[in-house]
């Protein structure tokens, strides 16, 4: 991209026009900014980890683990695996300079293919999928006090999570700086209600409320498959951990910053999670979960008794965060993509004046707002979880293959070799397991990952290149295109 613009000077003839004076400066000006400090890198995080799971999975863990026991081991397990995931990331993130997290690790270590069948099942399914169940948690939370004892036409609902969508990608194409903020007043709102819990959890203990402890491995259930659904589920919560490698060349002295936000953000999400587990099982017993459709605002409920809005207004703030803090990373990863022609150039543009994506961001707010229509809660998490962990695991692959064949490659941290691979046993675990569980939603994922093998060599390899598709040939006025050619620019 710096080459081409480098091209481009004062009094440089194209078509037979001058580029003027402050064209190049301008132009070399036109890439994102790094304007993402520690604060908001551990906000992104921990923004994006904490959204709709620890106020919604804790039944489905629990289901999975038939025992309390079990169910905190379950929701411990899936911190750990979670930090072994972020600090391999951290390795690659420090060593790469590249946002795109997976897609940027995939494509230096595997290649070129397999980082391509990432973006089109991230950009198309993964990332939209994710960003709309959690504008669907959104609006269920937002409009439960309106329709007490009953559920919200899910018209509504709907419509309110395409505007909650429609919001944020609004105040992601208006600037940087607003949307990082706007991660960080949510990500304190929803530390708020999490040490509320924990307090709520804590007094209730030290009034002598352990009945619910008492005969914690009952009923624990013994079905590997089984249990990896409870896994799907608390690994749904704790997912968003690699949210800030999407946007490593926005992040302010990434070699430092990544590493400490990464292992400021994890632990600190992995202890809330269980304290809050602890607080449900302290309140309502294993029955009372399992029937509620709300733990958090059960718990409310029989603490501080009837204040129906309280929770679901939380829940609401924290469900808002954890959707910006993902459209946030999604966009880097189609601009990053596109940049590299694997997406159309025009998703490769930047805003002139606000320096944000603009093209990747309403793209990305587009796909999700389709994928509201069919929206089944559940069937998304499986799928997503499916999906995601395959391209996890050959993540770790790459870590793993980048170190064969770059030994000598500067690594400011780097991670022991073992925990990337136990990553990949881990990862393997995820994928095959539920195919007996839930076989239609890994078929269908299947299917469509596979589908992009012909795209690719149709479209990417150009076999049957379609030129607009590649190139854009229009600026109108609003955007630039990142990789100019020198014609195009003569006529900005
Ligand atoms: N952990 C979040 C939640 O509990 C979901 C994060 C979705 N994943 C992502 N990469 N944005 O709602």
């Amino acid at each position: 991209m710096a080459t081409e613009f480098k091209e481009i000077g004062p009094g440089v003839e194209v078509h037979g026009r001058k580029a003027s004076l402050n064209q190049k400066p301008q132009q070399e000006g036109l890439k994102l900014k790094r304007q993402v400090n520690l604060i908001s890198g551990i906000t992104l995080i921990i923004g994006t980890m904490i959204g709709s799971g620890i106020f919604i999975s804790p039944k489905g863990v629990l289901l999975g683990c038939g025992s309390i026991g079990l169910t905190l081991l379950v929701w411990t397990g899936c911190g750990l695996i979670a930090l072994g995931g972020s600090i391999s990331y951290v390795e690659l993130g420090t060593m790469i300079n590249m946002s795109g997290a997976e897609y940027a690790y995939i494509l230096k270590g595997i290649g070129e293919l397999p980082a391509f069948l990432f973006a089109w099942t991230s950009i198309i399914i993964i990332k939209p999928s994710t960003a709309s169940a959690i504008a669907m948690a959104f609006a269920e939370y937002t409009t439960q006090p309106f329709f007490p004892g009953c559920s919200p036409p899910p018209s509504i609902m709907k419509l309110l999570a395409a505007f909650c969508i429609a919001t944020i990608a609004f105040i992601n194409c208006y600037s940087v700086k607003w949307a990082t903020k706007l991660q960080d007043i949510f990500t304190v709102a929803k530390l708020i209600a999490v040490f509320g819990l924990i307090i709520i959890g804590f007094v209730e203990l030290g009034r002598g409320r352990v009945q619910n402890f008492q005969s914690s491995w009952e009923g624990t259930e013994t079905n590997a498959a089984v249990v990896a659904l409870a896994f799907y589920q608390g690994l749904w919560a704790y997912d968003g951990w690699n949210n800030l490698n999407f946007a490593i060349e926005e992040l302010k002295q990434p070699q430092r910053n990544l590493p400490r936000a990464a292992l400021i953000g994890i632990p600190l999400v992995t202890v809330i999670y269980i304290t809050v587990n602890v607080t449900y099982f302290t309140v309502l017993t294993r029955q009372e979960i399992l029937e509620s459709a709300a733990v958090a605002s059960s718990v409310a409920d029989r603490i501080i008794g009837q204040v129906p809005w309280l929770v679901p207004m939380f829940v609401a703030f924290s469900t808002f965060g954890a959707c910006n803090g993902s459209s946030f990373g999604a966009a880097r990863l189609n601009f990053v993509a596109a940049r590299r022609g694997h997406l159309p150039k025009v998703l490769s543009m930047i805003q002139r004046d606000r320096l944000t994506p603009m093209p990747a961001i309403i793209f990305q707010a587009f796909i999700s707002i389709i994928l509201l229509i069919p929206n089944d809660f559940n069937s998304l998490i499986n799928y997503f979880s499916f999906s995601a962990w395959l391209f996890y695991g050959t993540t770790f692959v790459s870590l793993i293959v980048l170190r064969r064949r770059m030994p000598d490659a500067d690594r400011p941290f780097k991670v022991f070799i073992i925990i990337p691979m136990i990553m990949v046993g881990i990862a393997c675990y995820l994928v095959i397991a539920p195919i007996v569980q839930a076989p239609v939603e890994a078929l269908i994922a299947s299917i469509f990952i596979i589908a992009g093998i012909p795209v690719y060599y149709a479209f990417i390899r150009g076999y049957f290149k379609p030129k607009v598709l590649v190139e854009y040939s229009g600026t109108d006025g609003l955007t630039t295109l990142a990789s100019l050619s020198l014609e195009r620019l003569a006529y900005l």
